[in-house]
């Protein structure tokens, strides 16, 4: 078995006072962990989380980066911006990212690439809405966001590249996915890659499952066979609890 990757997505929260209490409580909690350990933080918190982390095993990410490596895109932040401060992962097209800001597949597309091309490793999520879910939908907008999301990335790329299947009804809401619905959900996205880049490439992808996870809910769900890790938000913001999602799972 994969060993998990878990990801603390900090969303738009955290003074610079506060992410050095958050690292700093962090940091022992999680040392003796095989798992990774990454947190996404605010841009204006990188720098701070990059400094804090340095010789531990925490890994920093960024929420987003944009398709250019410099120009006329006022409020974007290029990828070599992020590499140069010392931040290895990026989140793409998180559901937020999609709903609010008019993020599509193909500008997941281009982002991803662009942080591919600039070393960093994007973290891209996925993820039906209750609607579609409920209209029977969830494969064909699961499928698509694949081939449409991932049209021009190679399988080398894909390598480099964790999904997250984020139901977005599970996003900040309380209600996980079942153990079981996670586990199918990402069942089928693997298999869908499977067509697009061969099984063996498929099974070496680490696909995350995101959406009220928890300390109390991530063990079950850490140990489905489909599920590789977490995308973390609400129980990321406190030490102890996303500690122990970190090590819901040996
Ligand atoms: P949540 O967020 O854990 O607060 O539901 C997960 C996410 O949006 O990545």
């Amino acid at each position: 078995m994969k060993n998990k990757i878990i990801a603390g997505n900090w969303k738009m929260n955290n003074t610079r006072e506060q992410t050095e209490q958050l690292i700093t409580a962090l940091i022992p909690l999680v040392q003796d962990t095989n798992n990774t350990v990454i947190i996404c933080v605010p841009f204006t918190d990188l720098c701070k989380a990059v400094k804090l982390t340095k010789g531990t095993n925490i890994h920093v990410g960024a929420q987003n980066c944009h398709w250019k490596e410099s120009g006329a895109f006022t409020g974007e932040i290029a990828p070599s911006m992020l590499t140069e401060i010392g931040v290895e992962y990026v989140v793409i097209g998180h559901s937020e990212r999609r709903t609010y800001f008019g993020e599509t597949d193909a500008t997941v597309l281009a982002r991803t690439k662009a942080a591919l091309n600039a070393g960093l490793k994007p973290i891209v999520c996925i993820g039906e809405t209750l609607d579609e879910r409920n209209g029977g939908r969830m494969e064909e907008v699961l499928r698509r966001q694949v081939l449409e999301g991932f049209k021009d990335i190679s399988v080398q790329e894909l390598e480099h590249i964790i999904v997250a299947y984020e139901p977005v009804w599970a996003i900040g809401t309380g209600v996980t996915a079942t153990d079981e619905q996670a586990d199918e959900a990402i069942r089928f996205v693997r298999g869908v890659f499977a067509e697009k880049y061969g099984k063996a490439a498929a099974d070496a992808l680490y696909i995350q499952y995101g959406g009220s996870m928890n300390d109390k809910n991530a063990e079950g769900l850490l140990n489905m066979p489909q599920i590789d890790g977490g995308l973390i938000g609400g129980a990321s913001l406190v030490a102890e609890k996303f500690a122990a999602v970190v090590k819901a799972h040996i």
